[in-house]
């Protein structure tokens, strides 16, 4: 049930292969593996264990049987102890998680550091909402006491993407534990060896068997059990749009399961004249082109006010030319490889429909190298609001650019896709700032920067983007349920009065 494994660093680790249930590593009940692959040689690095039906009921059976037992007697002051242990099991070993998020996912080191660490902060953060959570005293009229209290929801069902695989791990986990509600918790199938490595601190951290259970598995099988499953009282999902709708209809046909979705964008940054045009670059650069363009709130539509739209498309080339690509293990490398041979096949397909539409290539538009899924960073100007570029989320490395004039026409155009998960505005004038923060349909607006995410601050979706906020005080909602007892004191019938 675990492999031996060598990073490029010469690290030698145990990597867990199982399937973690009820506190313990097991094999899948059908016999299947998948491989793991190393996008960055496209080499099989290992195989896991892959959970099909069966495994999600005997997930869901001990998530059931610790949240209706032993989880129910935790205090809530000893749940924040145990995710504040968790957390800082993470970061003694952050080290660690860094490389295999590294050699699984394809992204950098330092930004795998970086995911590692906000990933414990967020544990962290959540540990110490565990035991700020309480209802209400609400009065109605004399003769009657009522009173509200948030319980958790039960068993939750948590379904997580290959971009940011621990730290979607951590903005699933937080929210649902620090609520009291037990988890069966699946990764992506390009991505599931972080995850599992972290798993092996949950026992540690002293959680009580069959509160986390984490399972590797495919969409289609594990995903679909998940999302169908009688004996779940939620789902939680992060990733693509279409599969969101999926997993609605299921949870809608089997118990009606609640629901909250985290989904695709396709984010407007918005650049005026006025504003500081290197801040302004490197933004638009880490805007679109961080973690490889495979950012849910990706910086993908780039527009230009007209004053300033030829010198910002010079300097915006010359900027990415500094974005080195390679190995992710490589100190001065900024962008990885995709995370697989699909993803890279779909990128380059719009890249192709990007040409075909008649836009125009500043740079990159081809793989890079011919090992690993690399794509050079590319490039389009002349983009126009039809072009398939323009309206759909492409999740690679690619940037399509075009100008606008007045803030009217920018507030129609920034929301004029079907998505609504982020936007920003560069500029110096705060009128106009503030302007387009009340005109522009987002769930987060970033002004004068990009991506400044942060587990205090809600993130989530507008229209098509999502259903639901994660992070911040919000997220802890999605794992309640309001109970409200409403009492008579009086004896008398309260209901019609005296
Ligand atoms: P996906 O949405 O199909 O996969 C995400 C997760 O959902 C994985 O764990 C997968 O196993 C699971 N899943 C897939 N089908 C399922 C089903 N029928 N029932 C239950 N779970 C299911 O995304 P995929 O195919 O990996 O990527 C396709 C596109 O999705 C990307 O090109 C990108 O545009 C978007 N995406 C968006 C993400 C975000 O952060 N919003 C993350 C990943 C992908
Ligand atoms: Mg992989």
């Amino acid at each position: 049930m675990f492999a031996t494994i060598k990073t490029p660093t010469g690290r030698e680790y145990e990597q867990p292969l199982g399937l973690f249930i009820n506190g313990e590593w097991v094999a899948a009940k059908e016999g299947q593996t998948f491989e793991v692959i190393n996008p960055t040689n496209e080499e099989v690095i290992t195989s896991v264990q892959e959970a099909t039906e069966p495994d999600v009921d005997a997930a869901v059976a001990a998530a059931r049987a610790a949240f209706e037992g032993e989880w129910s007697d935790v205090t809530p002051t000893n749940r924040g102890k145990m995710m504040m242990k968790l957390a800082e099991l993470m970061e003694e070993n952050i080290e660690l998680l860094t490389e295999v998020e590294s050699l699984d996912n394809g992204k950098n080191l330092n930004q795998a550091r970086f995911d590692i660490q906000s990933a414990a902060g967020c544990i962290r953060y959540y540990g110490g909402w565990a035991d700020k959570i309480h209802g209400k005293v609400i009065d109605t009229q004399p003769g009657t006491f009522n009173f509200t209290k948030s319980e958790p929801i039960g068993v939750c069902g948590q379904i997580i993407p290959w971009n940011f695989p621990m730290l979607m791990w951590a903005w699933k986990i937080g929210p649902a534990i620090a609520t009291g509600n037990t988890i069966v918790l699946k990764t992506a199938e390009q991505t599931p060896l972080s995850a599992l490595v972290a798993a092996t601190l949950i026992n540690k951290a002293g959680f009580p068997k069959g509160v986390i259970n984490i399972i590797s598995g495919l969409g289609k099988t594990a995903g679909a059990a998940i999302s169908s499953h009688m004996g779940i009282d939620k789902v939680a999902f992060t990733g693509s749009t279409a599969t969101g709708r999926t997993i609605m209809k299921s949870a809608a046909d089997s118990n009606l399961k609640k629901v909250t979705l985290e989904l695709g964008g396709k984010s407007p940054n918005i650049i005026f004249n006025d504003a500081d045009i290197d801040h302004a670059v490197d933004w638009a650069n880490l805007g679109i082109f961080f973690n490889h363009g495979q950012t849910c709130c990706a910086g993908s539509r780039i527009y230009v006010q007209e004053g300033i739209y030829d010198e910002f498309v010079a300097k915006f080339k010359e900027r990415i030319t500094k974005n080195v690509v390679g190995d992710p293990f490589d100190n001065s490398t900024f962008q990885g490889p995709q995370v697989s041979q699909l993803q890279f096949d779909r990128i380059m397909s719009y890249i192709e429909h990007g040409k075909a539409e008649g836009a125009t290539v500043e740079c990159g538009g081809e793989r890079h190298g011919d090992k690993g899924y690399f794509i050079k960073p590319t490039i389009f100007s002349n983009v126009t609001m039809d072009m398939k570029i323009m309206q759909e989320e492409i999740f690679g490395p690619v940037a399509s650019i075009a100008k606008f004039k007045t803030v009217e026409e920018i507030a129609k155009i920034g929301n004029g896709t079907p998505y609504g998960l982020a936007a920003a505005v560069h500029t110096k004038d705060l009128n106009t700032a503030l302007q387009l923060t009340d005109k522009l349909k987002a769930g987060t607006i970033w002004v004068n920067c990009y991506n400044m995410l942060h587990y205090a601050l809600p993130f989530g979706g507008f229209k098509e983007s999502g259903i639901g906020r994660e992070l911040g005080k919000e997220a802890l909602s999605n794992y309640l349920q309001v109970k409200t007892v409403a009492i008579n004191m009086g004896g008398h019938n309260v209901f019609i009065g005296k």
